[in-house]
């Protein structure tokens, strides 16, 4: 293969190369695949290494947290052992726990809807009677977040990422707007960059001024024990700085087993001062007796603690490490030389972010998906999903088998040389 970099080449060896790619994307199409890589869900296998959870209640005796009775009404915050559990896996206090049904981006819903409806802790009034709500929208980042409070009509304002988190210069200015009420967060293995906030950007965030006095940081500890490369990384306690900043409510944070257990099947979690907790318990009371707490029960018998569960995503992280190889692999090999794209190497996580030649995303994954290959719509990560530099591709290796993966990595690089082989050859 010839891996002089694009940038180098003439107009006649572009064109060269643009047949060579556009008859191994013929002969991917020929193969009739059907392969999907657009959402990060875990793989069968990693679902079966948390199979103990099926069984772990087995007798109504076993359904007990000291004297209460997890299979009844009661305890809207949490069962006092699935608290004492998230305190231990996120470095905060039982009582600033709530703990939640089997999805924290629903719990992430309902606190803005609550925000909506009948405002925060420190609202002045709902977020329904203001002129104009702004959310502040780190990215690249998580779509679906950006579909919360697109659905509430806020206006997103984009801040871009850097190695250490969020443009924080970019940040603090922001919120100087009283309009600005809050920011999402993905502190650790960034959705989809793979980002750890350096300790530098937390402590900038706990220590945030912000005009509004409810504005409040949305920070979704999704991948708090995810690493499939290395050992654990430990992470500040956000809720611990913010109340040494003198701003105990400015942070509300999530996370949940989806990753660790069963996705959609997980229990979830808020964690936040303990004025926080009891006004949002307060909140959720009108539309909740309690959650599952069965669930909650299982999943406390079944983790057990911060280190147990670091040891089952250790199991984790040797199916889920050949699949980001397989990724890091054909990119390395196919597309580095080339010189017209850059990707990160996340330690943990579920994605890679790709980012092509510019303006040649959405053709690519065109491309892709004519080959039989779906991937997240090119500018999902952005909000309103417009990438304006039309770059940025999640790849998420989680769920295909590693046969299948390299299939549909054969394709993709194919697919973006050939996109981008057709904007230099303005063929496109
Ligand atoms: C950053 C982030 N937050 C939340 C979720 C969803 O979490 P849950 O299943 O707890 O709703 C995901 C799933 O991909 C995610 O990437």
């Amino acid at each position: 293969m010839d891996v002089t970099p694009y940038s180098c080449k003439t107009r006649e060896d572009l064109a060269q190369e643009y047949k060579v790619e556009l008859a191994r994307f013929e002969a991917c199409k020929a193969k009739g695949l059907k392969l999907n890589m657009a959402r990060g869900k875990p793989a069968t296998a990693q679902l079966d290494l948390a199979s103990e959870m099926l069984t772990v209640l087995a007798a109504p005796e076993d359904c007990y947290d000291g004297a209460i009775d997890a299979r009844n009404y009661g305890e809207l915050s949490g069962l006092p052992c699935a608290k004492a559990y998230w305190a231990d896996m996120l470095d905060c206090k039982p009582e600033q726990v709530f703990v939640g049904g089997c999805s924290s981006l629903s719990l992430m819903y309902d606190v803005i809807a609550r925000a909506y409806s009948h405002g925060l802790r420190h609202s002045p009034r709902p977020w329904c009677r203001e002129e104009k709500v702004k959310f502040l929208c780190p990215c690249p980042g998580y779509d679906r977040h950006f579909t919360i409070t697109g659905s509430f009509g806020f206006e997103m304002i984009p801040v871009p990422m850097t190695p250490a988190g969020p443009d924080m210069d970019l940040v603090e200015k922001l919120v100087k707007d009283p309009a600005v009420k809050g920011i999402w967060c993905v502190p650790k293995y960034s959705n989809p960059d793979g980002i750890i906030y350096s300790d530098e950007t937390v402590r900038r965030f706990a220590n945030l001024r912000p005009a509004a006095p409810d504005f409040t940081v949305m920070w979704d500890n999704a991948y708090c024990v995810h690493e499939f490369e290395g050992e654990y990384v430990p992470f500040p306690d956000i809720l611990s700085l913010c109340a040494q900043a003198g701003s105990p409510d400015l942070v509300i944070e999530f996370a949940s087993t989806s990753k660790i257990t069963f996705a959609g099947g997980g229990m979830s979690c808020i964690a936040a001062s303990e004025e926080n907790i009891g006004y949002l318990t307060k909140l959720f009371s009108v539309q909740m007796i309690s959650y599952d707490k069965v669930n909650q029960l299982r999943h406390v018998r079944y983790l057990k603690d911060r280190e147990n569960t670091i040891a089952l995503m250790k199991r984790q992280a040797e199916i889920v490490r050949p699949k980001f190889q397989v990724v890091f692999d054909y990119l390395e090999r196919e597309i580095d030389p080339l010189g017209f794209a850059h990707w990160n190497r996340p330690t943990g996580g579920y994605f890679v972010s790709f980012y092509t030649l510019t303006g040649t995303a959405k053709r690519a994954l065109a491309l892709c998906k004519e080959a039989g290959v779906t991937m997240t719509g090119a500018g999902a990560a952005y909000p309103y999903g417009i990438d304006p530099a039309d770059s940025n591709i999640r790849i998420a290796p989680s769920l295909p088998p590693v046969s299948e993966l390299r299939e549909a990595m054969e394709v993709f690089c194919t697919c973006v040389k050939l996109a981008a082989l057709e904007k230099m050859l303005d063929l496109s």
